[in-house]
């Protein structure tokens, strides 16, 4: 499941693992708690590449797949909360850009599928490269897709939900800021695979999307 934020990705591809009896991963918490890392490092945007890459690659970063209640943990400690705020969010970009932190998760990631596709026997992946690199031969590809305006709107929803300070320009500001940083970078740009199947969620309910996901897997043959 690949798209830009906003979209009801996350919350989508929860549902449907868990409704499939799947696994669950969802890579951009990844990128955030290696971003965490950096800024618990002292480093900045402006730091040198090298000293950001060295952090980030080593850091302790303990994804869990339960659909019902995916943690994150670095060095052992649940950061799932502090992943969403300002400063990792303003920061994640840039740390996810650089080539040398995406093969080493990307690595990390393709290991924890691999265990999950021989354990539990399927799990659904969210982020921005998942059809296009890290498992370009998934038996489904989806990329979720919604207007910058819908999609700041459903982040600013979330933001207050979880008692952050919510301004709907800055929200606005900041998804077209990742959507530019996030589409133009040299090493993975978000962009649907040439076989993904894009739907658009301007218009559909969370429940909508989610038949239709449902409905795909099924007609794959997915659900044994
Ligand atoms: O899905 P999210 O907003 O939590 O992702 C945070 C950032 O991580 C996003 O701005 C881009 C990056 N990301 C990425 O580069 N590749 C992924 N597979 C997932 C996320």
């Amino acid at each position: 499941m690949d798209g830009p934020s906003g979209t009801g990705k996350s919350t989508v591809s929860r549902r449907l693992a868990a409704a499939c009896g799947a696994a669950y991963l969802d890579t951009g918490a990844m990128y955030r708690a290696v971003t965490l890392a950096v800024l618990r490092a002292g480093l900045d945007e402006d730091s040198p590449a090298e000293d950001i890459v060295a952090v980030a690659t080593a850091a302790p970063v303990e994804p869990t797949t339960d659909p019902e209640a995916p943690r994150i943990r670095l060095g052992g400690q649940d950061v799932a909360a502090e992943i969403r705020g300002a400063a990792v969010t303003k920061l994640v970009s840039a740390v996810s850009a650089l080539a040398a932190v995406r093969t080493v998760l990307v690595e990390r990631q393709r290991a924890i599928i691999t265990e999950e596709l021989s354990g539990i026997g399927g799990i659904v992946v969210e982020g921005r490269d998942i059809g296009s690199v890290v498992v370009p031969d998934a038996a489904l590809k989806v990329y979720l897709t919604a207007s910058e305006e819908i999609r700041a709107a459903r982040r600013s929803r979330q933001d207050a939900k979880a008692g952050r300070v919510v301004d709907p320009t800055v929200t606005l500001a900041d998804v077209r800021r990742r959507d530019r940083l996030d589409s133009t970078r040299a090493t993975s740009p978000l962009h649907a695979a040439a076989d993904a199947l894009i739907l658009d969620t301007d218009d559909l309910s969370v429940d909508a999307v989610l038949a239709e996901l449902l409905r795909l897997v099924a007609e794959r043959g997915l659900l044994t």
